[in-house]
């Protein structure tokens, strides 16, 4: 049976959210070669089987448990993901051909990703658009660079990849510890810029996310705050254990500073234009004094903030397709976008728990998250 047998309905809903990304912005972006769909080598279309296959007798065997936007969660090397990213995960171990230039932009879910992807497209492609005319005024954050999970599981061909321009922009959830070490990880490794946030704001804005905006499978009843907090407490959140998550990538970021830059949503509050700087210096297009003088980072700032996206008619009325059966609102990628909103939501009971946690699981490592 070939892949396309196996994903059909997926990649064909898949490829026309991409027809955007390869049309409108890839033509636009310094040294590209337009991907085509090229066809697949059966080489390709044995290794992506074989592991679809490993994947298919895996994935019963799993420990499960109660899913947040699925009906199960699985635990997969540690951490608790959807079938779906069990099978991108495998993929990515087995599948993907990384470059060593590959940027990701890492996250574990409703940390600021939206937010993160903004900054990276502008503040790399600078130089490329004018203001009045960026794509990110008419393409929604998601839509500007792959998301590697639903890329690698709904496009039919990593050969496709292969030609996107370099350096290669990529979004991921995935743990540090579950990429693949040779390609991926360590000192000649990809390089990965971080954004992570208080647990917190993550549970809240999560559930709501899921509940409100109905991101939750439809057939499934809507889960409770109390029932959110407790998975959330026990480590069983998509991607997660959060805490785990987070530790990942700050221990690599601190073996590896060249490599991975670790960042705060809250920090990135704060003091925008410091760390726009830092990631500009970071991915190697540090701001000129001219660009400084000119107000460069002040604009992508601007460009990028909760204020300015969210008003975009995009991002107002448009939608995301992230596969098949996956579509989200694209205003609902944009609620508050503030920090300390689990103040209207969590008991006194709750915090408590929550930070007495946040404190155990952190002990020892340097990382704290503000109240
Ligand atoms: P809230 O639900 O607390 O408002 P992700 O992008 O990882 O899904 O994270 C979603 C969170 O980031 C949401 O938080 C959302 O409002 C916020 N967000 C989205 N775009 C943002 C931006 N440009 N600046 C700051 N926060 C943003």
């Amino acid at each position: 049976m070939s892949k396309e047998d196996l994903e059909d309905e997926g990649a064909t809903s898949f490829q026309k959210t991409y027809e955007k990304y390869r049309r409108d912005i890839i033509p636009a972006l310094p040294s590209h070669n337009l991907p085509e769909n090229k066809e697949e080598t059966n080489e390709e279309d044995e290794a992506y089987q074989k592991t679809y296959e490993k994947y298919r007798d895996i994935l019963p065997t799993l420990p499960k448990e109660k899913g947040w936007l699925t009906e199960y969660l699985f635990q997969y090397q540690g951490f608790w993901l959807s079938p779906g990213a069990v099978k991108a995960t495998m993929l990515v171990q087995h599948y993907f051909r990384a470059q060593p230039t590959d940027i990701f932009a890492a996250t574990p879910p409703k940390s600021g990703t939206t937010w993160l992807r903004a900054l990276i497209f502008a503040t790399m492609n600078r130089t490329q658009f004018e203001l009045s005319t960026h794509p990110l005024l008419t393409t929604n954050p998601h839509g500007c660079f792959p998301y590697l999970e639903t890329f690698i599981c709904e496009d039919g061909s990593i050969s496709n990849l292969d030609t996107f321009p370099c350096p290669r922009l990529f979004s991921t959830h995935i743990p540090y510890s579950l990429l693949p070490a040779e390609s991926m990880t360590g000192v000649s490794g990809c390089t990965f810029v971080y954004l992570c946030r208080n647990p917190k704001d993550v549970l809240v804005s999560k559930w709501i996310f899921i509940n409100i905006n109905k991101s939750r499978h439809k057939q499934l009843p809507a889960l409770s705050l109390e029932e959110a907090f407790e998975l959330f407490c026990q480590g069983t959140s998509h991607y997660g254990s959060f805490w785990e998550h987070v530790l990942g990538y700050w221990k690599a970021s601190l073996e590896n500073p060249k490599k991975i830059l670790f960042l705060k949503y809250e920090d990135l509050k704060n003091e925008p234009l410091v760390y726009v700087k830092r990631l500009a210096e970071f991915l190697g297009k540090p701001f000129t004094p001219e660009e400084e003088r000119n107000g460069d980072v002040e604009e992508i700032v601007r460009l990028c903030s909760f204020e300015n996206l969210s008003s975009l008619e995009i991002n107002k009325h448009g939608e995301h397709r992230f596969n098949s059966e996956y579509v989200v609102n694209n205003r609902d990628f944009f609620r508050k976008g503030q920090v300390g909103d689990w103040k209207n939501y969590l008991t006194d009971e709750m915090v408590k728990r929550i930070d007495q946690i946040t404190e155990e699981k952190l002990y020892g490592s340097g990382l704290r998250f503000g109240a």
